[in-house]
């Protein structure tokens, strides 16, 4: 996913990053025990699209890079935190995760609950640091980390309000457990920037297309592609009777879908101009990922 053409590619972002989170969960006060499970959690493995989309969405309206670094950082915490409990036995029960053991596998079950729990107080912490709008930007990443817990009540347990046909429950589940927290990746970015209203609407609504598809492509690959490639088990989503676009529209549908959300996530960045090529970039590629 390197943004050929700009100044600054993927993985010279993904560095930053990385770096920025390795610091942070070094620094923290944690017990000894807790810190490992959530350096197990975080670091080692990941393709970062929440914070590099964070990033890049700060540039794409002006700001200044290194202001977004900690909403970036605070949000990966809480993808982080998401995947752990999602492995969970009383969730997803799944022992792989990142071509690894899941952390409850590598480091028990306490740990990975309370490391999840962990991650998210010291993300808001950490989100509560930013340099830029502070207060505004761990509204957003509470928000969002509420919706998406919302959404995993909803894909784990059902329980959908009113008598709603399957095509928006499966709605619901997805623009909760994934959308919630894309969109906040690319509005958090636009705050920590200097968005006027229409901007930021316009980064809005390319996070939410963008949130719904990743979660689309995420359905299709768990039924197209191997688990050795994905470094997660596969081919689970229909045996566990989950709510996904394949099991309501089929692959070919999916795919359609998957075009669609790219088409309306595109247009939303005309306004931007340049500024949004990385932005375009990390769209495309991530409509036709394979892992
Ligand atoms: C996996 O997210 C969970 C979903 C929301 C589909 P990613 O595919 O971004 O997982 P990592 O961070 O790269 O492992
Ligand atoms: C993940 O959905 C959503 C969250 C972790 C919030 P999935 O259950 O489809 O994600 P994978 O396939 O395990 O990564
Ligand atoms: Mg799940
Ligand atoms: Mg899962
Ligand atoms: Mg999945």
């Amino acid at each position: 996913m390197t943004a050929l053409g700009t100044h600054v590619t993927d993985s010279q972002l993904i560095n930053e990053v990385e770096t920025a989170l390795n610091q942070a969960l070094a620094d923290h006060l944690l017990a000894p025990k807790l810190r490992e499970a959530m350096q197990y959690a975080v670091l080692g493995g990941g393709k970062r699209v929440r914070p590099v989309m964070t990033l890049r969405a700060c540039e794409a309206v002006g700001g200044r890079r290194q202001d977004a670094i900690p909403a970036a950082i605070a949000l990966e915490m809480i993808h982080c935190f998401s995947l752990v409990h999602d492995d969970l036995p009383a969730l997803d029960n799944d022992d792989l995760r990142r071509g690894r053991p899941t952390t409850h596998i590598a480091h028990g079950e306490a740990l990975a609950i309370l490391a999840g729990d962990a991650l998210t107080s010291v993300a808001i912490e950490i989100a509560l640091d930013s340099p830029v709008r502070a207060a505004d930007i761990a509204r957003e990443l509470a928000a969002a980390t509420t919706a998406m817990i919302t959404g995993q009540v909803y894909d784990t347990l059902a329980g959908f309000p009113g008598n709603l046909p399957a095509a928006e429950r499966l709605r619901l589940v997805h623009d909760n457990k994934t959308g919630a927290l894309i969109r906040c990746a690319c509005r958090m970015g636009a705050l920590c920037g200097t968005p006027d209203e229409s901007r930021l609407q316009a980064l809005t609504t390319y996070g939410e297309s963008m949130g719904l598809m990743f979660q689309v492509v995420d359905d299709i690959l768990d039924e197209t592609q191997s688990t050795e490639h994905l470094g997660k088990a596969a081919g689970k989503d229909r045996d566990a009777g989950k709510l996904t676009y394949p099991s309501i529209f089929g692959i070919a549908e999916s795919h359609r879908h998957v075009a669609h959300l790219l088409e309306i996530a595109l247009s939303a960045l005309q306004p931007l101009g340049n500024a949004a090529e990385p932005l375009r970039l990390t769209a495309h590629a991530l409509a036709t990922r394979t892992k």
